[in-house]
């Protein structure tokens, strides 16, 4: 990550713009540009005559220069694309693609005006939620995709864990809840053959500080209500950036056990009464196992049946 004026600018000390200009080599009317843009940003600047610009307070939001600083990850987070505004950013990691985005490329938005949820659904993505996309080329079997969506499920929650201590728990497939209602969704996207995957568009909605919609309030929850104050979009992106990398490597290099290990620790799945909502019918059934491809093992009277998506309800 390129020095950039927000990691010069210091809520302590001012810095002088002659100094920024040498710092940064640019012309003290680009330095001064540049403090105009991050004024619009919501970053709150002071400038004082013959001392220079002192930061006195900035917003939360996921530029690259505030998400990547000093993050040195391997693969993930390489670039990140940050918008104001996006129809939805897996349709925009989507385009990236086909410019041959780099692995590891995130797209993030502050609002989603037209967030897709599975089976096609609409995801209600307002101000304060962080929604993003990770694109991936994991040279995995295809059969093996289901655990990309939980080396992510994973990492989110290793990532609350380590800001919030508070412990998400993960409901198969891919939703995560804290008091037994949704805080997240992942949705996952791929482009495979049989043999090998292109690509795959990891789609991740978090609803941290944005406020529900009254008819998701009995279903869903945000961060936000359980921690009761407000949390870093930054900082959490950041914490998620620096798992998945972690998690993701031990994916391609085929460590699939501890993927699974980790994601069952932090699922109470196993022996839960359930019902499954499939394409056609429901099933009913207690959850024995999650075999090693991700798939559902539900125990039906004394038949053993194997399930790879549908939506889940405890019952
Ligand atoms: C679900 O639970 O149905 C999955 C929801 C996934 C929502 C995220 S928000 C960022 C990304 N862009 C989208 O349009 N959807 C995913």
């Amino acid at each position: 990550m390129k020095l950039d004026i927000i990691h010069l600018l210091d809520d302590k000390d001012f810095i002088s713009g002659e100094l920024i200009s040498k710092k940064l080599n640019i012309s003290r009317t680009a330095v001064w540009k540049k403090i105009q843009n991050l004024k619009k940003l919501g970053y709150n600047i002071e400038s004082v005559k013959n001392r220079g610009y002192r930061l006195i307070s900035k917003p939360d939001i996921p530029l690259s220069e505030e998400v990547l600083f000093e993050l040195n990850t391997n693969i993930v987070g390489k670039n990140v694309h940050y918008f104001r505004s996006l129809e939805s950013t897996n349709l925009f990691a989507k385009e990236l693609i086909k410019k041959n985005a780099e692995e590891g490329t995130i797209v993030v938005a502050d609002i989603q005006t037209k967030g897709r949820g599975r089976k096609d659904r609409s995801w209600f993505s307002p101000e304060g939620g962080l929604w993003f996309s990770v694109i991936l080329y994991p040279n995995i079997p295809t059969q093996y995709a289901m655990l990309i969506t939980m080396a992510t499920s994973i990492s989110i929650v290793q990532a609350i864990k380590e800001l919030t201590g508070l412990s998400a728990v993960i409901k198969w497939p891919n939703d995560l809840l804290l008091e037994g209602k949704k805080i997240c969704g992942i949705l996952t996207e791929l482009d495979a053959e049989l043999d090998r995957i292109n690509y795959s568009v990891v789609g991740v909605g978090i609803n941290v500080n944005n406020v529900l919609e009254d008819e998701l309030c009995n279903k869903a929850n945000s961060i936000f209500n359980i921690y009761n104050s407000k949390i870093s979009r930054v900082d959490l992106l950041r914490l998620i950036i620096k798992y998945l990398d972690v998690n993701y490597a031990k994916l391609i290099s085929n460590d699939y056990n501890y993927i699974r290990e980790l994601w069952f620790e932090n699922t109470d799945i196993i022996g839960r009464n359930v019902r499954l909502k499939l394409e056609k019918y429901e099933i009913e059934g207690i959850v024995i196992d999650i075999d090693d491809t991700g798939a559902l093992i539900l125990e039906n009277i004394d038949k053993k049946i194997k399930i790879v998506s549908g939506d889940l309800e405890f019952i």
